[in-house]
């Protein structure tokens, strides 16, 4: 008679076998607790966010936000050609600003060194994907090197913020230099 090699030490197998079923076990329950009830009614996340983002507070207006307050700055913004430029971009959120109509806060502007960088970060040369053909692009300071003016120059000293080549143009018809296009 052949002697048998099969161990009847075998528990180990079994205990570890049993972990493991008490572990799946104790996983499918974790599970079914931690998975929020809206999960998958519309897709593999949780069809309560889209609820959520239904109610959050709209922070952003578009310009026309703006304009029936502001008709200064309406005026100069739509006669020049930053008139596509968004106002919120350069001066944050109305909700900051206006809240059921009323005037709850100022809305930040910047001046000085701050204008350079607002400004530069639309007309940088350094920004190579801008597309060039629809952003005019500077490299400073050559910019103001070419103008023949110091680097502590801010662009705003000969740029209208809102409508950047009115004093530009104006400028030019005073030093007599025919613009061969006529824009603001
Ligand atoms: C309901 C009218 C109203 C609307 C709408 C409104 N504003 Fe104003 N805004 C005011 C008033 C009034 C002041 C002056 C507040 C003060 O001096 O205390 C002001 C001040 C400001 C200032 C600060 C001016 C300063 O001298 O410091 C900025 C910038 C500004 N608004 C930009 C905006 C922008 C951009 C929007 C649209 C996103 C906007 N406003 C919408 C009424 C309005
Ligand atoms: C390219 C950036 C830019 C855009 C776009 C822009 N502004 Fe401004 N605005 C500024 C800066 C910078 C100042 C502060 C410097 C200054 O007054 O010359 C300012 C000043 C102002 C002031 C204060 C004016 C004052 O006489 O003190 C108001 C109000 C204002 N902006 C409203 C608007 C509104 C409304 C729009 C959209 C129609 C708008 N801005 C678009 C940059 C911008
Ligand atoms: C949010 C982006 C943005 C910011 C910030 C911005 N600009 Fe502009 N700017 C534009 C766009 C877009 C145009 C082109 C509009 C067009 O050609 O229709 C433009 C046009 C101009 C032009 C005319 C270029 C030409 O065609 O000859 C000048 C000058 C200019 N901006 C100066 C400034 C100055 C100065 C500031 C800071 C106060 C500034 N821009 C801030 C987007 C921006
Ligand atoms: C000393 C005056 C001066 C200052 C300061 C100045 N600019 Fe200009 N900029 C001009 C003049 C003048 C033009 C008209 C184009 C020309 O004739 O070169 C111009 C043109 C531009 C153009 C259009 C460029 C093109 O290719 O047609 C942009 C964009 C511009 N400036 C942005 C800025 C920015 C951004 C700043 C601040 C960092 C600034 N400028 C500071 C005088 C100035």
């Amino acid at each position: 008679m052949q002697p048998s090699y099969r161990s009847k030490y075998n528990t180990h197998v079994i205990r570890i076998i049993v972990i493991l079923v008490v572990l799946a076990i104790a996983g499918i329950g974790v599970r079914a607790m931690m998975i929020p009830e809206s999960f998958g009614r519309y897709g593999h996340y949780r069809g309560e966010a889209v609820v959520d983002e239904m109610n959050r507070e709209i922070r952003n207006g578009t310009n026309a936000s703006c304009l029936p307050c502001h008709p200064y700055i309406k005026e100069m913004h739509f006669s020049g050609i930053h008139k596509t430029v968004s106002c919120e971009f350069c001066h944050g959120p109305v909700a900051a600003h206006i809240q059921d109509g009323k005037v709850i806060d100022k809305l930040p502007k910047k001046q000085g060194e701050a204008i350079k960088t607002l400004c530069l970060r639309c007309h940088n040369q350094i920004i190579r994907a801008r597309p060039r053909e629809s952003i005019k692009m500077v490299e400073m300071p050559k910019h103001l090197e070419d103008k023949k003016v110091g680097i502590d120059h801010t662009c705003d000293q000969c740029h209208n913020v809102h409508a950047p080549l009115m004093w530009v143009k104006q400028a030019k018809a005073m030093m007599g230099v025919v613009e061969e296009e006529a824009k603001q």
